[in-house]
């Protein structure tokens, strides 16, 4: 793969003199979904799979960004006086927004760059490409200029961008995932402190096989920053009598007290979401710890329920998934992952019922939405690296 970048690098931008090899991870979210925003709890995982980049400094301050996933459009030139110039739909902004958040953060960047990128993360499927090429140029630009920041710096100036260049109001979750994913762990991380543990993934005769709907959607036109502002309403509305700052901060019972408060029926589902999937959360890595994986897997299929029922942030195609693979022999459990309304179910089988389970759920799945599903048997991998 390395010797492959180069060559393309050397053909793109014509030689490979100072040039380095970096890759950064893509994600995905075992248990824990749209609480990262709500003060909660989640457990996602680095993966193997991810976004590579071949960068070096120039000597003028022109920024030359190329990708390989979109050669049609060339290398896309522009000045580092022009970083906060986007152009709607053009994959650099996210590149360009990290740069942008660096020097918001008084990190200046004071040369151009050649930078030449590659991701095997399909895009738009919730597997947290757009994260993957932010935390990796964050570690390119730590690398290239020698900035003083931590992954988990990488992590929350990748938000940063991600929500004040971007326009999209994403918790924490994707970019932590990535900066400090560890190989055969998830991270157990706490949203409200951003306390984490690694808790080791020994799945005994069992794969993680994601299940990509291939239905593309984009989250800042989907309803995302729509049931954010809705959970904020029922905050608001709780906090007229407890003092709480997050929904992550209740129980169920406190929240099945007090949840009159909130008034609309719509929110109070919205809520009720946020406060029960951070309490599964919770339980299922205790599940984990206690080698209870019957019981994790009872926990993600509970967590799907709660996303399309109360958060209705699933749709049909993220439905059949889950129902088709459900009735599969050798299944653990199964949800989608990710912000939803499309992108990737995650689920866990046995590794003897692997082939079939992709063979028999591929088929239904087909034969209900009219084309086709990918499934992806992944290994989780290590945060950000120099190759
Ligand atoms: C997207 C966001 C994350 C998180 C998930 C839902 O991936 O980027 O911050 O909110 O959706 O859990």
């Amino acid at each position: 793969m390395k010797q492959e970048l180069l060559k393309k690098f050397e053909e793109v931008f014509g030689s490979t003199e100072g040039a380095n090899v970096y890759f950064a991870p893509g994600r995905v979210n075992l248990i824990g979904e749209h609480t990262d925003y709500n003060g909660g709890h989640v457990f996602p995982c680095a993966l193997t799979i991810g976004t590579y980049a071949v960068a070096r400094l120039r000597n003028d301050d022109k920024l030359c960004l190329y990708s390989m996933n979109f050669e049609e459009s060339g290398i896309g030139e522009s000045t580092l006086s022009e970083i906060e110039n986007k152009t709607a739909g053009d994959w650099r902004n996210y590149p360009k927004g990290i740069i942008w958040a660096f020097g918001q953060k008084g990190f200046k960047v004071d040369k151009g760059m050649d930078i030449l990128y590659y991701g095997n993360i399909p895009n738009g499927s919730g597997l947290s490409s757009s994260a993957s090429i932010e935390v990796l140029t964050g570690f390119i630009l730590k690398q290239l200029f020698g900035f003083d920041v931590t992954n988990q710096d990488l992590a929350l100036i990748g938000q940063f961008s991600e929500n004040q260049y971007n326009g999209v109001n994403c918790g924490i979750m994707d970019q932590f995932a990535i900066a400090m994913g560890k190989k055969d762990s998830a991270i157990f991380l706490d949203t409200a402190d951003l306390s984490y543990e690694y808790a080791p993934i020994a799945l005994d005769g069992a794969k993680i096989v994601i299940l990509n709907t291939n239905k593309k959607r984009g989250l800042g036109d989907s309803k995302y920053n729509e049931r954010r502002s809705e959970c904020e309403s029922a905050l608001a509305s709780l906090q007229t009598k407890l003092n709480i700052k997050s929904l992550g901060e209740l129980s169920e019972e406190e929240f099945e007290a007090n949840k009159s408060l909130i008034g609309d029926e719509v929110k109070i589902r919205r809520a009720k979401h946020a406060v029960y999937e951070n309490q599964r959360t919770i339980k299922a890595v205790k599940a984990l710890q206690d080698k209870d994986i019957e019981l994790f897997g009872k926990l993600m299929i509970a967590s799907h329920e709660s996303l399309r029922d109360d958060y209705e942030v699933t749709g049909i195609e993220l439905d059949t998934l889950v129902a088709e693979a459900l009735k599969q022999e050798g299944v653990i459990g199964a949800r989608m992952t990710g912000a939803g309304f499309g992108g990737c179910a995650v689920s866990i089988v046995r590794t003897e019922c692997v082939d079939k389970f992709i063979e028999n759920v591929g088929k239904a799945y087909e034969e209900k939405i009219g084309y086709a599903a990918d499934f992806y048997v992944v290994e989780i991998g290590d945060g950000p690296a120099v190759l």
